[in-house]
């Protein structure tokens, strides 16, 4: 929105949302959420075009277009849980857009939705709202871009797509969305596309490049074994243009608010429309994810000689990729987890994810952190240090993890470092950032995703 309000200054863009607290710090010098360059744009539009409010049904009124961002988590009871998406928030919205409407408005689908979602909002739209002249279209407008490189993508992206009805009203409304957008995006980058495809096409995008990681990781774990590289594997198939080189970093697992929830959704359509197989092609996506992080917990444990119990483990990184503090999903939660599980002492160091957060993220179950009110479980906190010091977080620890891909852990001393472990000092490099043949110099044995094992590890506990 802020990039709405950024390029089209005749239009005034207000935010809405019932949280005091959350419009309160987008007020502020200290926004919500952490992204490069979202600060410098913000700033120069509130107060001007760009406006936050709790005042819902103030703006919700006084607006031609409405974009729906709310939360669309996966179901943790009832019918289809832990797969099918929640849609209670969204109809809550569109309650609450019918019951204050009286003049005729276009609503947008920003948060991703479970295809055919336009046509349940259009009904309660219509059902509930008292004045007849009152006209709703709605679009799908998914939103491609991603945490850390959100303002790069919005400015440049790929590809605007808008989804409508193939009525005259409809193709109306996504001339006029469309007109938004060419403020500055390249009209042949605006799609247009019918509601379904739309909506289909942001869980269909999301579902491939995830599944691009999980394809790289079932070969780390096939490299692993066989002395291959999984880098190199990535660079030779990465050449051919028909493939790219793009998303091909064998890693720890994939995390992010997106992958899983719209995958598992994807899954939940399939198996409800009566096509189990195709359902299952997805499903091993997320499976293979989930092999991912336990097989890194597995070549921890097996490395330290079968035994983590009481070890200082120092848990480099904890957001789910470099430059974002959103842990939302982040591999680095089942790690540790897994990591307690055997009794290890954890001191987690993470440039931007507060301490509050790491706790919240290592009670809270599986699909509870999208929801506003998540239940917490208890955890085992003498196991969880967090660490504003990486240097002190390694200190008499006898591993590194690296679970996030923050540049600064390339810069560190790792001589220092070294020189502050219990021997034998590992590192495991979940993300391959690091320069190994110079911490083996050091001294360190080095577990590498993907990459041929360390003969310390292989001699040992391959
Ligand atoms: C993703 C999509 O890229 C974006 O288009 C969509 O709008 C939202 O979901 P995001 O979750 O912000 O964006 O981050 P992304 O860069 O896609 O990374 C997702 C996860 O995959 C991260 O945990 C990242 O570390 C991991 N990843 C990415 C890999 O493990 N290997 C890769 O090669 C690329």
């Amino acid at each position: 929105m802020a990039m709405i309000a950024l390029n089209c200054p005749e239009i005034e863009v207000v935010v809405v949302d019932i949280n005091e607290a959350r419009i309160n710090a987008w007020n502020s010098s200290k926004l919500p959420i952490y992204e490069p360059g979202l600060q410098e744009v913000v700033e120069k539009c509130r107060g001007k075009n760009l406006f936050f409010s709790t005042d819902v049904h103030k703006h919700i009124a006084e607006a031609d277009i409405v974009f729906v961002s709310v939360n669309t988590p996966t179901k943790t009871s009832g019918v289809g849980a832990g797969k099918a998406a929640d849609l209670t928030y969204w109809e809550g919205a569109a309650r609450t857009i019918a019951a204050v409407s009286t003049s005729s408005k276009i609503i947008v689908e920003k948060s991703t939705v479970p295809v055919k979602t336009a046509e349940a909002i259009e009904k309660v739209l219509r059902r509930n709202c008292s004045d007849p002249s009152v006209h709703f279209e709605i679009l799908s407008n998914p939103e491609f871009l991603a945490e850390g490189t959100a303002i790069e993508d919005l400015t440049m992206p790929d590809r605007v797509l808008i989804g409508g009805k193939e009525t005259e009203t409809g193709q109306k409304a996504i001339a006029t969305l469309a007109s938004v957008y060419e403020h500055w995006v390249p009209k042949d980058r605006i799609l247009c596309t019918n509601l379904w495809s739309a909506e289909l096409s942001k869980l269909t995008a999301n579902a491939m490049l995830a599944q691009r990681i999980s394809s790289m990781n079932s070969i780390s774990a096939l490299c692993e074994a066989t002395g291959a590289d999984v880098q190199q594997v990535a660079k030779s198939i990465g050449t051919d243009s028909r493939i790219g080189p793009k998303f091909l970093n064998a890693s720890v697992g994939f995390g992010g608010s997106c992958f899983q929830k719209d995958i598992l959704n994807l899954v939940y359509i399939c198996d409800s429309v009566g096509l189990p197989e195709v359902a299952q092609y997805w499903q091993q996506v997320i499976t293979m994810n989930d092999f991912q992080k336990q097989r890194f917990v597995e070549r921890v444990i097996s490395a330290m000689f079968n035994t983590i119990s009481r070890k200082k483990i120092a848990v480099y990184g904890f957001a789910f990729k470099k430059d974002t503090g959103d842990t939302r999903e982040t591999p680095a939660i089942d790690v540790c987890r897994g990591l307690m599980k055997d009794g290890a002492n954890l001191h987690i160091y993470d440039p931007k994810v507060e301490e509050q957060q790491i706790y919240l993220d290592l009670a809270t179950p599986k699909f509870e952190w999208d929801h506003p009110y998540a239940r917490a479980t208890p955890i085992a906190k003498d196991l969880i240090h967090i660490s504003k010091d990486p240097m002190e977080a390694a200190k008499d620890a006898h591993a590194i993890c690296v679970m996030t891909e923050w540049d600064e852990f390339k810069q560190y001393d790792f001589q220092k470092v070294y020189d502050s472990m219990v021997k034998p000092a590992f590192i495991f490099d979940g993300r391959n950032i690091l320069d190994h043949a110079k911490l083996r110099e050091i001294g360190f044995i080095v577990y590498a995703l993907g990459k041929p094992l360390d003969p310390f590890l292989q001699r040992q506990y391959s």
